[in-house]
């Protein structure tokens, strides 16, 4: 009888436990993860948030930012910070009617920005034209989704377990620190770089697209510039330091865990490693078809190979990450030293001092990440 009861009593206590257990995990927003790919223009973010968009379990925005930028691109960079960090945690929360705000009151799925690079704007139940598990691409899912109405943004967001957010208009890691402590998020931040001068030559190759931003960093009341002073490049360099800097030299206690520097150059040389790394830190396992995947753009195999920007093939894309070395002048090269040597010295990169130097491939620009960087083995995630 005795027994028969504490059994009984233990087994509704399990079971009780098991349902709770349940009902947490059920609820999605107590359980998500929030990743931020924090980045700056032309650093590889757009292929980082493509390993991330491509996975089943991932909700997936690309600058959703852009919107308040450009409804209000007389402030600075600054100003806007506060309104930028407020939109990004409501998308966090899959509150989309924060865009109510930065868009029209009529609006389509496809008036979100870049919404087609994301595979959960691609398929169900955001659009009945694709799979979760599929591997969906820019074009096709332009053609055949954009006609769905807004309010399926939310719904989808709501289905996923990950949801994650690259953005480039954050220059301060303190201006997140409300994001960090909010018990409502899960925020991982994955603080993407890559060499400043490799960044320079990828910016002159889309002056004109940048050329708004510029005035909103440069904090110009609207006014386009050129970046031919490199005033941007330094801000952009300046905030990089500041972020690792405040995130690994003594990060306060809810920084650990959830901060990690990935350089774009390792990515390209070890292109499994990273990834995996980065999936680990991120509560992400590789799925079967996604390794294929990786596999066929990390080698140029594959659908679209030509056609996706984001696409590295391991021996192209080390050419790539290298390619400044050839098409930038030593001058140019110089002045982007001068503006960012603290990050190319912080970031493990080295200085060129002479035209020699910096055209001779067989030099190794980049240092080993864990061996430079002394504070790597306090704050790796791994440990
Ligand atoms: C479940 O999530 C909703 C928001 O989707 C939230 O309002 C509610 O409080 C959560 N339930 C629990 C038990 O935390
Ligand atoms: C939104 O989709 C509707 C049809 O579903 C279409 O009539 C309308 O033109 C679209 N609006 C935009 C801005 O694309
Ligand atoms: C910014 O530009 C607007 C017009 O474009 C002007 O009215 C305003 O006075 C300017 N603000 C400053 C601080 O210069
Ligand atoms: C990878 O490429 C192969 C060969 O082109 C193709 O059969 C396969 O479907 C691709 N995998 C993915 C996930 O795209
Ligand atoms: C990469 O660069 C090296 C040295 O400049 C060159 O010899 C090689 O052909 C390049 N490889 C590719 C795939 O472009």
């Amino acid at each position: 009888m005795w027994l028969e009861l504490w059994l009984q009593s233990t087994t509704q206590l399990l079971l009780g436990l098991a349902c709770l257990k349940f009902s947490m995990q059920a609820n999605s927003s107590l359980q998500a993860v929030h990743i931020l790919i924090l980045s700056s223009w032309r650093s590889g973010s757009s292929f980082v948030g493509q390993l991330f968009s491509q996975h089943p379990s991932v909700f997936y925005l690309m600058e959703p930012a852009w919107h308040v930028w450009v409804t209000m691109y007389q402030n600075s960079a600054k100003v806007l910070h506060m309104a930028v960090r407020d939109l990004v945690r409501s998308v966090f929360l899959c509150d989309m009617s924060v865009f109510d705000a930065y868009m029209p009151w009529k609006r389509n799925l496809s008036d979100l920005f870049q919404w087609a690079v994301s595979r959960a704007l691609c398929s169900a139940p955001a659009c009945d034209s694709f799979q979760r598990t599929d591997i969906t691409s820019e074009m096709a899912c332009k053609t055949l989704c954009g006609r769905y109405p807004f309010s399926k943004v939310e719904e989808a967001c709501k289905t996923y377990s990950h949801i994650v957010i690259k953005e480039v208009r954050f220059f301060d890691l303190k201006v997140l620190y409300p994001l960090l402590t909010d018990p409502s998020l899960n925020l991982k931040i994955i603080h993407l770089v890559r060499d400043p001068r490799a960044v320079v030559k990828s910016r002159e190759q889309s002056v004109k697209a940048l050329a708004r931003d510029n005035g909103i960093v440069l904090s110009t009341n609207g006014t386009k510039v050129e970046d031919s002073k490199y005033k941007v490049m330094q801000e952009i360099c300046r905030s990089h330091v500041q972020i690792y800097e405040t995130a690994t030299l003594k990060p306060p206690g809810f920084l650990k865990d959830r901060y990690l520097m990935i350089r774009f150059e390792d990515l390209v040389r070890d292109p499994l490693s990273e990834i995996s790394e980065m999936y680990k830190f991120a509560d992400l396992s590789l799925t079967p078809t996604l390794k294929s995947w990786i596999y066929n753009i990390t080698h140029g195999q594959g659908p679209g190979k030509k056609k996706e920007a984001f696409k590295i093939t391991s021996r192209d894309a080390v050419n790539v990450s290298q390619a400044w070395r050839n098409v930038l002048s030593f001058q140019k090269i110089k002045k982007v030293q001068e503006v960012c040597k603290g990050a190319i010295n912080m970031l493990g990169y080295q200085l060129v001092d002479s035209e020699k130097e910096q055209r001779d491939l067989s030099l190794d620009l980049v240092l080993p990440r864990r061996q430079n960087q002394f504070s790597w083995s306090s704050f790796n995630p791994k440990n």
